[in-house]
């Protein structure tokens, strides 16, 4: 092992500007002039993992091509498989980019790219790992799989279809997914659960065209005083939704769980601070953590329509819209849920306008075991590359393909995150620690070492 660890603390600047190579390339899912350059990530990635040692090929799909490779060298060992994602969010606003996203620049010990910590500093810590073993010996000490997806952040369904139609294939003892953030800078963590989701649009539309809001206004309903007084009413005064039955399946976390989130060092006024805000908000009755972690919301997007431009235009707009999302929790049901936000919605608006419901994406939310064998050894290995003891946690996000996982190939997925709070995941300035992919890279090979007992 200490020819495997030494060979990656002395590979570490070539493995970060291999890592910028990936950063290197706008791989936004959701923009589709941006297609070419997914397939090119696409190309790269298989023939990286074809230079390392692996078997691997790009997968067509009828989105973005999935990558998949593999080593099953050693027979009688446990498989590992790993999940993660070569797409990225859209950079844009792109004004407030202190460096171009798309231009790595390292500051302070970090790199700031678009898809630095989300998901590419971190997927690449295992290729690294698994690398260093080929390059120091005969390979891992573990059978390994990767997929790596580019569609993660937009909610596609197509890995769903792969995974359903290759279960044999993918079939392994444990999987690994490096797509979270651990608790805090010298805190790393374990996650053991994650956030659903459903993702709406509203669309209202009110006259046949932009109407001059004087000639107008005042006979005809707005769409968009529509929409602000159907948004007023998604939440009551206690931040909770108001859509019927919401809470129905929501199950209340346990006083354990309650004082365990509670015993983590978190700090309100740090956090507030840290945002920016006058005060932090959200739902009576619940710790912060307990909000983000563990009580499903309603979130307002986006919002469109009228006059944007400059200066001053009087108009009535004829359309507008807005993208909602809720995260959900256990047992929260995701087609369920929708059902329900689209019946309140048809209630609340007002017979003066049309409104259409669309539905963009759906995953179930996820709770992992806490006692299984991987995440003990994973807690080992957390501790010999970062020096420090390893936290439980949950996150607040959501990661669709843990369920399929789960579902499909009957593995609950380890979440080993490797990236910090204030990474800026969908944010201008994202950021990966070096540090972090450092200590990640050397924790996926400790991992390896201690699966393989
Ligand atoms: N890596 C995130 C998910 C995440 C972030 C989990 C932080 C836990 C903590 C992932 O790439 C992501 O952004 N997922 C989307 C899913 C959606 C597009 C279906 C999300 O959570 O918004
Ligand atoms: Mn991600
Ligand atoms: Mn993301």
């Amino acid at each position: 092992m200490s020819k495997t660890t030494d060979y990656i603390n002395n590979n570490r600047q070539r493995y970060v500007d291999e890592l910028f190579e990936l950063l290197r390339m706008p791989t936004v899912s959701a923009d589709s002039s941006k297609k070419q350059e997914l397939v090119k990530c696409a190309d790269h990635l298989a023939g990286h993992f074809a230079d390392i040692g692996l078997d691997s090929k790009v997968v067509k799909t009828a989105g973005h091509p999935i990558v998949y490779a593999e080593w099953l060298g050693r027979p009688g060992a446990p498989t590992v498989l790993y999940y993660g994602h070569y797409d990225v969010q859209p950079a844009d606003p792109l004004e407030l980019w202190k460096t171009p996203p798309f231009e790595p620049t390292v500051k302070n010990g970090s790199v700031f790219a678009r898809g630095s910590s989300d998901d590419k500093g971190q997927f690449y810590t295992h290729v690294k790992a698994v690398e260093a073993f080929f390059k120091t010996g005969d390979g891992p000490p573990v059978n390994v799989k990767f997929l790596i997806e580019g569609e993660e952040e937009a909610a596609a369904d197509n890995l769903d279809k792969f995974i359903a139609a290759n279960t044999e294939k993918l079939t392994c003892d444990y999987i690994i997914v490096s797509d979270t953030a651990q608790f805090d800078e010298g805190c790393p963590s374990i996650c053991y659960g994650l956030r659903g989701i459903v993702y709406m649009e509203i669309i209202i539309t009110g006259p046949n065209r932009d109407l001059h809001s004087g000639e107008f206004g005042g006979a005809v309903d707005n769409p968009a005083n529509v929409l602000g007084r159907i948004i007023s009413r998604l939440h009551d005064e206690n931040g909770r939704v108001k859509i019927y039955g919401f809470y129905d399946d929501v199950v209340e976390l346990s006083t354990t769980e309650r004082e365990e989130f509670a015993r983590l060092p978190f700090d309100p006024e740090k956090y507030r601070a840290a945002l920016d805000l006058p005060q932090l908000y959200g739902e009576k009755g619940y710790t912060d953590l307990e909000r983000v972690w563990a009580r499903p919301t309603c979130d307002v997007n986006g919002v469109y329509g009228g006059y944007m431009g400059e200066g001053a235009k009087t108009v009535i707009p004829g359309k507008v819209g807005a993208k909602i999302s809720m995260r959900l929790v256990p047992d929260q049901d995701p087609d369920k849920i929708e059902a329900l936000f689209k019946a309140y919605i048809n209630k609340i608006t007002p017979p003066t306008v049309r409104t259409e419901i669309i539905t963009h994406g759906k995953a179930r939310p996820v709770v992992v075991p806490t006692d299984s064998p991987a995440l003990t050894k994973a807690r080992d290995a957390l501790q010999k590359a970062f020096g420090a003891p390893a936290v439980l946690m949950r996150g607040g996000g959501s990661i669709p393909v843990v369920e399929t996982f789960k579902q499909e190939l009957g593995v609950p997925a380890l979440l080993l995150g490797f990236g910090l709070p204030d990474d800026a995941l969908h944010s201008p300035n994202e950021k990966m620690s070096l540090a972090q992919f450092q200590k990640g890279i050397l924790t996926s090979a400790y991992l390896m070492g201690l699966l393989a007992e």
